[in-house]
């Protein structure tokens, strides 16, 4: 089939790569030409694992421009831009609705296009975007099937390629049997499990084959908001627990096991630390309380899972005054800077908190990231902070060092070598990756989230 999608960022560029893999003839379009021409050459532009490996064999099948192509005959485009939050918890629509105005400029008359929503969305936008589609093509006097679709994305990053080749479910919205039909076909190499699997992303042993749901876009559109509310106060959930285990004495990761081995709950979600990041759970779960509000309806429980999650960051932050006594004077290291493990990305990055708020008491601070400082360097080019090329360095005349990010390296730190360089001796484990016997058989004070 012939798809085309605007925007390429996390959402867009991962489903462009997996369609154009399956076979299907992709143009991926993005306003910003340094990224159209480093994705020409083959190189990614996002860090994700098995990204490149894919990008090189579904090359053939791929192009990348700064324009949304004439769209003839059968077409199917997925809007992909960002949806960022406005003042007020609102989502900005301004990306999403220029588009939607240049695909309605390009559709040619006898088109049949299916025009598809993967971006988050308030309820309600699919009606929105056809209406702008509907309105472009009076105005251009063009006569053509158009339908619309709702179609969110569940990827998470870092593990992006897998989500999009072995997704748990494909959720299309639309009222509409012809573009339900389109869209089954535009993912039946999906559905299928047809295509031999990349080297670096093998198929799951006992992968249960996708499940395709159709439903209305507006309960698609929720679909989105219910699953990232879930996980999200899930993540509150256990963290809310964990504090209540400093209080009693318990352990949080024992109590999270077992409450996770219960298949009703799950174990997946439940590791407690200094709480979510990212660019979707805060500003998700922000939306659907605003939205939720204009119906003069509320949602303490999601409300609620964000008040923990801030009150948790506070909390790390705490927990280092009380260890430390004065932060002014002090310098603190910090492992990791991305929101989370195997991604590049800090949007809405615990750490970026925990700088901020150190900084203000008085602390230096050091960062380590395995990918992510060169990424710092160039979006916040004032950030305060010392960056470190190791572990060691960083650990170098610190009187407490922080594991803010999960990632797998921090699993096995050089303690031996950490505790000769550190001023201090303060471990603080904000996303309990260590053994609090191991870390203490070196000397060091253990300090990590409900435990
Ligand atoms: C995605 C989804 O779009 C968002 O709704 C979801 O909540 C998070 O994941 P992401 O893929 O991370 O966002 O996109 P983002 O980093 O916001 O970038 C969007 C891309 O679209 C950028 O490369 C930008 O240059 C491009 N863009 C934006 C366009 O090509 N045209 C526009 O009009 C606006
Ligand atoms: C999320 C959803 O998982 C994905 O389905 C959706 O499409 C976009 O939003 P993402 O934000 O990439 O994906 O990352 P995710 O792995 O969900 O982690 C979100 C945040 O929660 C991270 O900061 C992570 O560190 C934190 N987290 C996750 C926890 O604190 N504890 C956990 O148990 C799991």
């Amino acid at each position: 089939m012939n798809v085309t999608i605007v925007g390429t960022g996390y959402v867009g560029l991962t489903t462009g790569v997996g369609l154009a893999f399956f076979g299907h003839k992709v143009t991926c379009v993005d306003k910003n030409p340094k990224i159209v021409e480093t994705l020409s050459k083959g190189t990614p532009t996002i860090h994700e694992p098995g990204l490149a490996e894919l990008l090189k064999l579904a090359m053939p099948n791929l192009c990348f421009t700064t324009d949304i192509p004439k769209l003839s005959g059968e077409n199917v485009v997925i809007i992909a831009v960002g949806t960022p939050t406005r003042e007020g918890g609102d989502a900005d629509l301004k990306y999403l609705e220029a588009a939607t105005e240049e695909i309605a400029d390009q559709i040619q008359a006898g088109a049949k296009v299916v025009v598809v929503n993967k971006s988050t969305v308030p309820v309600g936008t699919a009606r929105h975007v056809d209406g702008i589609l509907q309105k472009g093509l009076h105005n251009n006097n063009v006569e053509a099937t158009v339908y619309t679709a709702s179609n969110p994305e569940f990827l998470a990053e870092g593990q992006a390629v897998k989500d999009t080749l072995y997704p748990d479910r494909i959720v299309v919205g639309t009222d509409d049997e012809d573009a339900k039909a389109m869209l089954r076909e535009l993912y039946t190499p999906l559905i299928e499990q047809t295509f031999d699997a990349p080297s670096e992303t093998p198929r799951p042993d006992n992968l249960a084959a996708p499940v395709f749901i159709t439903t209305t876009a507006t309960s698609s559109e929720v679909i989105k908001y219910a699953a990232n509310s879930f996980l999200a106060t899930k993540i509150s959930f256990i963290n809310e627990f964990a504090g209540l285990a400093e209080h009693v004495g318990a352990d949080i990761t024992e109590v999270a096991k077992a409450i996770g081995l219960d298949d009703r709950i799950g174990k997946r979600f439940l590791n407690a630390g200094i709480g979510w990041g990212g660019s979707c759970f805060g500003k998700d779960t922000r939306a659907i309380v605003t939205t939720a509000s204009r119906y003069g309806y509320e949602m303490p429980i999601v409300s609620s899972a964000i008040e923990i999650n801030t009150r948790q960051r506070k909390h790390v932050i705490e927990r280092l005054q009380q260890e430390l006594k004065v932060l002014r004077g002090t310098t603190i290291g910090l492992l990791g800077l991305a929101f989370k493990g195997n991604t590049d990305d800090l949007r809405d990055a615990p750490a970026l908190t925990l700088i901020e708020e150190l900084t203000e008491r008085g602390a230096t601070i050091k960062v380590h990231d395995p990918i992510t400082m060169p990424n710092a360097q160039v979006q916040y080019p004032d950030l305060n902070v010392e960056y470190c090329d190791d572990v060691t360095a960083l650990a170098n005349g610190c009187d407490a060092v922080v594991v803010v990010t999960d990632w797998d390296e921090y699993r096995d730190l050089p303690l031996d070598e950490m505790k000769t360089q550190m001023r201090g001796a303060l471990i603080m484990d904000a996303r309990n990756l260590l053994e609090p016997s191991e870390v203490e058989a070196k000397g060091f004070d253990y300090v990590g989230i409900g435990r």
